[in-house]
C-alpha cells in the first residue's frame, strides 16, 4: 500500500486548504480531524487523488512514511497540547511534530522539549497568508532542529509563495524562532491596520469622502511607494456591496483579536524595547469593542466640531500619504528592532534580510518597501534602527513635515488616531538628545533615594533633594 508523505491534523480552513496545497504539489497528503464529519466534508469537495481521510488516528499514523512528518494545524492553546499528548504514545524515535498555527512561542519552546525526550523533533511553523495564501502559497516561517527542518524543506518550497520564482519560506532559527517572527509578523499587521483604518477615518470624516472616492485614493497609492496586500484589499473592501449600500458601513465598529499582537507587546515589554505603534494599535482594538460605553460617552464627553478640509484637498491627501508611508515605516522598524533583541536574547541568531525577503509574498503583510528593508539588511543585520539607514533618513527628513501636520490637523478635529500620533511621538522622541528623563531620575532619587549618574562626570549618586 502507498504511504502518504505527510499527515495534516486539524481540518478547519488552513488546515484543510494547506492539505490541498500539499497535493497540489503531488505530494500523497493524510488527513485526520477530531470531528469525522470535517474530514469527510474535504473529501466530499475536493478532487484531489493523492488525499487520503483517516478517522483512527492509529490508521493515519500507520500511513504515513518514515520518519513521519505530522502537520498540526489547530487552535493555539490547549488544542495543540492535547493532540500532541494523543499522539505522544505512538511516535518513534525521528519523528517530526510541525505546528503549523499560531502557537505562543514559550509553548513551542516547552513543546519542544518535551518532545525531544523521546527523540521527536517539533518544528515550530509560523504560515501566513490566511485562507487563500494556505491554498495557493503561503509565506512560511520554519524554527526548531535544523535537520527536522530539512527533511520538510522540499514540501515547504513547493508549496510556499514564489517571489521571483524564489520560495517564501527560509529555516528562522532553534526553536521557538519561527513563531516568535510570526507573533511579531502579526504585530506589524496590527500595525498596519490601524495606520490605514485611521487613514480611512480621515478620509471620511474630514475630507468628507465616499467610500468609492476612498477606494480609489487607496487604488493611486497602491500603485506607488505604499503597494501592499493590505492597501489593495482595501480598496476592494471599500467597494463592496450589499442590498442596503456600501457592505462596509454595516460592519460593527469593534475589532477583535486573537492575542498575537497582545504577545507581542508583552514580549516588548520584557525586552525593553519602545513598540508603541503595534501597542497602540492593540490598544485601539480595545477601545473599539467598548462600543456601548463609546455610545453613551458620545453623548457625554465634548470635543470639537470638525471643520472640512475644503481647499487643497490634493496637497492634504497628499500629506496623508506621506504620513501614513513614514508611520508604516515606523512600525516595521520598531518590530524589526524587537527581532533583533530577541534574537539576541535567544541566540537565534536570525536573519532579518532572509525574514524581510520571504514577507514579500504570500503573507498579510506582504509589500513593496520590503524589497528595501531586505537590501538595508542585506548590508547591515544589525542596523540598530531602520530609520537610521541612508533611504530612510531620506524618506524621514521629507515625509515628517507631513505626518506632523496631519497628526495636528486631525487631533485639533477631535478625531482618534492613535497610530499616527505614536508613530510621531516615536520619530520626535527617538531624535531627541536631550529628554526630560533627567527630572525622571531626579524624583526617583528624590522620593527613593534610587541615585541617578551625571553627565558630567562618572559615576552614581544621591542627593539630598528636599534639604
Ligand atoms: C496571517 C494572519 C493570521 C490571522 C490573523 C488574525 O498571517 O495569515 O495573521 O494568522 O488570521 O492574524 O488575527 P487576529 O484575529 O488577532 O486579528
Amino acid at each position: 500500500m502507498k504511504k502518504n508523505d505527510i499527515g495534516v491534523i486539524g481540518m478547519a480552513v488552513m488546515g484543510r486548504n494547506l492539505a490541498l496545497n500539499i497535493a497540489k504539489s503531488g505530494y500523497n497528503v493524510a488527513i485526520f480531524n477530531r470531528t469525522i464529519n470535517k474530514t469527510k466534508d474535504v473529501m466530499l469537495k475536493c478532487s484531489e487523488k493523492n488525499i487520503s481521510p483517516y478517522f483512527l488516528i492509529q490508521d493515519f499514523l500507520r500511513s504515513l512514511k518514515k520518519p513521519r512528518r505530522i502537520l498540526l494545524m489547530v487552535q493555539s492553546g490547549q488544542a495543540t497540547d492535547d493532540i500532541i499528548n494523543v499522539l505522544t504514545p505512538y511516535l518513534n524515535s525521528g519523528d517530526i511534530i510541525i505546528d503549523g498555527g499560531n502557537s505562543f512561542y514559550k509553548d513551542t519552546i516547552r513543546r519542544s522539549k518535551d518532545l525531544l525526550k523521546n527523540n521527536v523533533s517539533f518544528l515550530g511553523v509560523g504560515i501566513s497568508g490566511g485562507e487563500y495564501g494556505a491554498l495557493n502559497g503561503p509565506s512560511i516561517m520554519p524554527g526548531g532542529q535544523k535537520s527536522a527542518y530539512d527533511i520538510v524543506k522540499p514540501i515547504f518550497k513547493s508549496i510556499a509563495s514564489k517571489f521571483k520564482n524564489q520560495p517564501c519560506v527560509a529555516y528562522i532559527g532553534p526553536n521557538g524562532s519561527g513563531h516568535y517572527v510570526k507573533m511579531v509578523h502579526n504585530g506589524i499587521e496590527y500595525a498596519d491596520m490601524q495606520l490605514i483604518s485611521e487613514v480611512y477615518i480621515i478620509l471620511k470624516n474630514i475630507v468628507n469622502y465616499s467610500n468609492k472616492e476612498i477606494s480609489d485614493v487607496f487604488d493611486i497609492w497602491n500603485q506607488g511607494e505604499l503597494n501592499s496586500y493590505l492597501i489593495d484589499i482595501t480598496k476592494n473592501i471599500l467597494r463592496k456591496k450589499d442590498h442596503n449600500g456600501d457592505l462596509i458601513d454595516y460592519v460593527l465598529d469593534e475589532a477583535v483579536n486573537k492575542g498575537t499582537g497582545k504577545w507581542t507587546c508583552q514580549d516588548a515589554l520584557d525586552l525593553h524595547e519602545s513598540l508603541n505603534v503595534i501597542t497602540e494599535s492593540v490598544f485601539a482594538r480595545y477601545v473599539s469593542s467598548l462600543k456601548s460605553q463609546r455610545m453613551l460617552a458620545s453623548k457625554i464627553l465634548s470635543g470639537p466640531n470638525v471643520s472640512l478640509v475644503s481647499s487643497h484637498k490634493d496637497d492634504f491627501i497628499e500629506d496623508l500619504r506621506k504620513a501614513l508611508y513614514l508611520s508604516k515605516i515606523i512600525a516595521y522598524s520598531q518590530g524589526f528592532s524587537q527581532l533583533g533583541s530577541a534574537s539576541k536574547k535567544y541566540y537565534w541568531n536570525l536573519k532579518c534580510h532572509e525574514i524581510a525577503s520571504i514577507f514579500r509574498s504570500g503573507c498579510i503583510i506582504q509589500a513593496d518597501f520590503l524589497n528595501q528593508l531586505v537590501e538595508i539588511y542585506k548590508y547591515d543585520n544589525i542596523i540598530i534602527n531602520l530609520l537610521l539607514s541612508p533611504y530612510f533618513q531620506d524618506i524621514s527628513k521629507q515625509y515628517q513635515s507631513s505626518l506632523r501636520k496631519i497628526v495636528s490637523y486631525v487631533v485639533k478635529q477631535g478625531i482618534a488616531i492613535p497610530a499616527l500620533v505614536s508613530s510621531l511621538t516615536y520619530y520626535d522622541s527617538y531624535r531627541t538628545s536631550q529628554s526630560s528623563a533627567n527630572l525622571i531620575q531626579a524624583q526617583r532619587d528624590c522620593f527613593g533615594a534610587h541615585t541617578y549618574k551625571r553627565n558630567d562626570k562618572s559615576g552614581v549618586y544621591h542627593t539630598n533633594w528636599l534639604e
